[in-house]
């Protein structure tokens, strides 16, 4: 094993990713198309990988002189972009224009001494910034503006949300208050850049991108980082010469099944994360979940990092929301709602167990915009009928194919506002026959249920399967009551100018400020408070996996 030769320029990384989606890379009449249209969600991908090979994350102390800062870095190249944020100290992000640039750093560098232990000598892109003479250039030394990795605290954005002029107003506050900043979407690519170097130490080729909520549209501050370790150009076996006497093969070693040699390259990774790794702590490798992961704690950025690898499947999942999230502001200003509420509530929590999933959860907003007379977004069999042959996707036997330019898809001519939506939501799956009934992503239809599970959503690429397996019926019957209660209080709302502390539209819906300002109304609702509590710790001894794994559902 050659750790030197871990890193992989940023070229190559672009190049593969780019020629996996058939788009010439120089040139220049696509380089003018794709700035006419919305970016797709590969090229997006493609670009922020990118700029993440040469970027460097840099631990500095809080009270620093940004000039100077600048200035020592800018020796090694020019610096297109950097910002600070406060993690276990003050990190700075620092993007050059060079991927040289790197490799000019990594030359002045020095290896760290410690007392009574010996330094591992991986060379990452995560470096310590000290002041040679402390007491002398202390007087120099200003705090830096820091960035935010996390959100506001619910009261903060409660009273914010108090402000606004209507429910609308207030969906779209609370997805500018959640949202992942640009920051922490450079942060996100970063890590999983950095997790690539060490995955590259045996697979010269990969690419660790991220998916899940990190790029799917509806990340909110704080949500784990899903990352998915690309080995494909590796695996796919290249053309073959159809001229000359010779095949030429590379000698493999063999895994009894896909899953077996999924198992075996994420167990070597994750003991090297565990092993060499800076910043990477409590490595844990759940290999024998239905989808094998490795998880830890990426402390510098603070992520909590899940990294899977042929899951293929799990990425064009991440497409297709990005796709809805992209086509009509009110898609992601209702899915930030209504998770916000659920989480508020208690029915989706960070703990594994049988409760619904943000995933789950945001397929039943989207099923019911599919829903809506005229509806909001289209179905996914519509998207497969506008696809273009590149994007032709075919994982594992399943058609995962839909379109992914953007402006293909027409605007919706549905014009309600959120203010009914929102209420509409809640009325919908407050009566939905939930006993009978499926719901259908791909064909934006309800379906007879196949299985006795309690709430079934079908997978909309691994169509037998169901996303909300896990899912018990005291949980769903949790949602059914609070989305019941929810419609009747959206009924009742009188709005803003009803009465000054009274709280109305979606500040109403949430469970702290109705127990702490509804005056006698609050004891009513502490009560039924502490009793979902109670159903919510008796749900927990009944469904929760002592080992704390994440098991997908499907
Ligand atoms: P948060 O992390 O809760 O913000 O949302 P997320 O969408 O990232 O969910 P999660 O981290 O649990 O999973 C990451 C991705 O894996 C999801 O976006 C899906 O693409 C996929 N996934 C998660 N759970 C399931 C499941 O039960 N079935 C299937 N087929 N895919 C899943
Ligand atoms: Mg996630």
């Amino acid at each position: 094993l050659r750790i030197t030769e871990a890193r992989f320029s940023s070229t190559e990384a672009a190049a593969a990713v780019l020629k996996e989606q058939q788009v010439p890379a120089s040139d220049e009449a696509s380089a003018t198309e794709v700035s006419a249209r919305k970016k797709t969600f590969r090229e997006m991908l493609s670009e922020r990988l990118e700029q993440a090979q040469r970027t460097v994350l840099i631990d500095c102390i809080s009270k620093i002189n940004e000039k100077k800062f600048l200035k020592y870095l800018s020796s090694h190249g020019n610096i297109k972009n950097h910002f600070f944020y406060e993690s276990y100290g003050t990190y700075a992000v620092v993007e050059f224009s060079e991927k040289d640039s790197i490799a000019s750093l990594q030359d002045v560098a020095g290896t760290p001494q410690f007392k009574d232990e010996c330094p591992v000598p991986f060379k990452s892109r995560i470096f310590t910034l000290t002041l040679k003479s402390p007491q002398s250039q202390a007087s120099d030394q200003v705090p830096v503006h820091r960035h935010k990795l996390s959100t506001v605290p619910l009261e903060e954005l409660i009273r914010k949300l108090c402000n606004a002029d209507n429910v609308s107003e207030q969906l779209h506050m609370l997805t500018e208050e959640y949202q992942l900043t640009e920051e922490n979407t450079k942060l996100r690519f970063l890590t999983c850049s950095l997790i690539q170097d060490i995955a590259g130490a045996y697979f010269p080729n990969c690419i660790v991108k991220p998916f899940g909520s990190s790029v799917n549209s509806f990340g909110k501050l704080g949500c784990d980082l899903d990352m998915f370790l690309d080995l494909n150009e590796i695996g796919k076996s290249t053309t073959r010469r159809k001229t000359g006497a010779f095949n030429l093969q590379y000698q493999m070693k063999r895994a009894p099944s896909v899953r077996v040699a999924t198992q075996r390259i994420l167990y070597v990774i994750g003991e090297f994360i565990d092993n060499f790794g800076p910043g990477c702590v409590g490595v844990q490798k759940i290999l024998n979940a239905r989808c094998p992961l490795v998880r830890f704690s990426h402390q510098p950025s603070g992520f909590q990092c899940d990294l899977t690898s042929n899951n293929r499947i799990a990425m064009q999942s991440s497409e297709l929301l990005y796709i809805y999230g992209s086509l009509d502001p009110r898609v992601r200003a209702l899915v930030f709602g209504v998770r916000c509420w659920a989480r508020a509530h208690g029915i989706t929590s960070s703990i594994p167990g049988a409760w619904i999933t943000n995933f789950s959860l945001t397929m039943m907003v989207l099923f019911f915009l599919q829903r809506k007379n005229p509806p909001i977004i289209p179905t996914l069999d519509h998207l497969k009928e506008l696809a273009d042959v590149q994007d032709k996707q075919v994982i594992e036997g399943h058609d995962c194919t839909f379109v992914s330019n953007l402006n293909k898809i027409k605007p919706t001519g549905n014009t309600q506002s959120l203010d009914v939506l929102l209420g509409d939501f809640f009325e919908y799956y407050g009566n939905f026959a939930f006993n009978k009934y499926s719901l259908n992503i791909r064909k934006g239809k309800e379906q007879n249920k196949p299985d006795s599970s309690p709430l079934h959503i079908q997978n909309p690429f691994e169509q037998s399967l169901n996303i909300s397996r896990t899912v018990n019926m005291t949980q769903l019957e949790r949602f059914i009551t609070l989305a019941r209660e929810s419609a009747w209080l959206l009924q009742q709302d009188k709005g803003p100018s009803s009465s000054s502390d009274q709280p109305w539209g979606m500040v109403a819906l949430l469970p702290a400020v109705t127990a702490k300002n509804a005056g006698k109304d609050a004891r009513r609702k502490k009560g039924t408070t502490s009793e979902r509590i109670k159903g919510l710790l008796e749900s927990l001894k009944m469904n929760n996996p002592s080992n704390g794994e994440r098991t997908f559902s499907t």
